[in-house]
């Protein structure tokens, strides 16, 4: 009787264990791509990708309510078989103790009792609350309201590529919670053109590049492009954005270089590695473009994760190209060339506005604006002669 109770719960427990491992695997990965979402939201926004990384979360989540469905299911199955096994133990320890020499043994009969009865509840609480935990991560379909979805532009949006003949930013003034960061910012830039924006920490650069890029919506201002007011969709069609931190995703190389792209072009995805030194690190690697990165991108060191991240502003060949300290983890020789790529880009009639504080890149840059108290000054380039030399 032992041997088929226990033979049952064996044959149940096979395929339970192989649910439990596929809900758990699902559900970490949802857990992941939810996390990676809300810290990349700005990227996701930037690049259009809302839509394709919702959409992968909202797969996960449905796999996920599958699978706890089925574990469900198995667990009900279980139960009686359970109970039904735990019945015939406490009837075995009764005759067992019964027979030993003809005469009950009421104090051990009684402890074994009390002590299945004790372990029963909370072992079949544990299984049911294992069982269970899956129905709370399954409420991850409502996404929407984790991100904050619909105040943003969902549908797909189409990259610009033709040059812009001018970016304007009339009185923009932007706030964290009532503190002000940019103060009536008014600034002209035009096709053809490296500007530097520099200034001490804590200016706000990276304020007003994430402006510039349609991630942050300014207080009051605004920016026209092409002598046309533009919405935040026309700056993320036309710029292309490279966070001060570099933001990664637990997906392969190619697709966090061609990011936000449906059918990723791998020629154009090497072609752009190639430009910024990436092409032969990412080669040693196993599995070359096509592996998949730890979260984060914490597998690659940070110029790595720079470079790579530069790589993805320039896959789309947007016009305007907003790089937030790009070489901040770079060496001098790796400097040299993102300059010679930002250089190139405005030859080619592009406009590159970058952060940095790096003298090499003030020094090679068309003008040099500089953020202090909220308000942009712009560099004389004598002021910028006697600075940099
Ligand atoms: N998400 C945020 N919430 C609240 N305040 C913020 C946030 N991000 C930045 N700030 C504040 O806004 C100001 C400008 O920050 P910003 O990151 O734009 O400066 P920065 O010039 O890029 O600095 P750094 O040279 O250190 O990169 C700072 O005072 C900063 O503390
Ligand atoms: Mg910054």
């Amino acid at each position: 009787m032992v041997a088929v109770a226990v033979n049952d719960n064996v044959f149940l427990a096979g395929p339970a264990r192989r649910l439990q491992r596929e809900l758990f695997a699902v559900e970490s990965s949802v857990v992941s791509d939810t996390a990676e979402a809300i810290d990349g939201a700005a990227v996701l926004r930037a690049y259009g990708a809302v839509r394709p990384m919702r959409d992968k979360i909202d797969l996960g989540a449905a796999r996920s309510e599958a699978r706890g469905v089925a574990a469900e299911t198995w667990s009900t199955a279980a139960g009686p078989v359970v109970e039904l096994a735990g019945a015939l133990g406490i009837a075995i320890v009764f005759a067992l103790a019964w027979s030993a020499d003809g005469a009950v043994d009421l104090a051990a009969t009684g402890t074994v009792l009390v002590a299945l009865v004790l372990m029963y509840r909370p072992l079949h609480g544990l299984a049911r609350a294992v069982f269970g935990w899956s129905s709370g991560l399954a409420s991850l379909d409502r996404l929407d309201e984790l991100l904050g979805l619909p105040a943003e532009p969902l549908e797909k949006v189409t990259m610009r590529t033709d040059p812009v003949a001018s970016l304007r930013v009339e009185d923009l003034c932007f706030d964290y919670d009532s503190q002000p960061v940019l103060r009536n910012v008014g600034a002209s830039f035009h096709p053809g053109e490296l500007v530097a924006i520099t200034g001490p920490s804590g200016a706000g650069k990276s304020t007003l590049l994430g402006v510039l890029a349609g991630v942050l919506p300014p207080a009051t201002g605004r920016m026209v492009i092409d002598g046309a007011p533009a919405t935040r969709a026309l700056l993320i069609e036309a710029t292309a954005w490279m966070p001060q931190n570099p933001t990664l995703f637990r997906d392969t190389i190619l697709r966090n270089v061609a990011f936000g792209a449906d059918h990723p072009e791998r020629a154009r995805v090497v072609e752009v590695c190639r430009r910024v030194h990436a092409h032969d690190f990412i080669a040693e690697r196993p599995g070359g473009y096509d592996a998949v990165l730890q979260e984060g991108g914490t597998d690659l060191s940070m110029g790595q994760r720079q470079r790579i991240t530069l790589a993805r502003a320039l896959y789309w060949g947007a016009p305007v190209m907003l790089l937030d300290e790009p070489t901040s983890a770079l060496d001098d020789e790796q400097e040299r060339n993102v300059i010679g790529v930002c250089r190139a880009h405005a030859d080619l009639g592009g406009l590159v506005i970058v952060a940095t504080h790096r003298e090499d890149f003030l020094r090679h840059a068309d003008r040099v604006l500089e953020l202090r108290d909220g308000t942009l000054i712009e560099w004389e380039r004598q002021t910028a002669d006697v600075l940099l030399h």
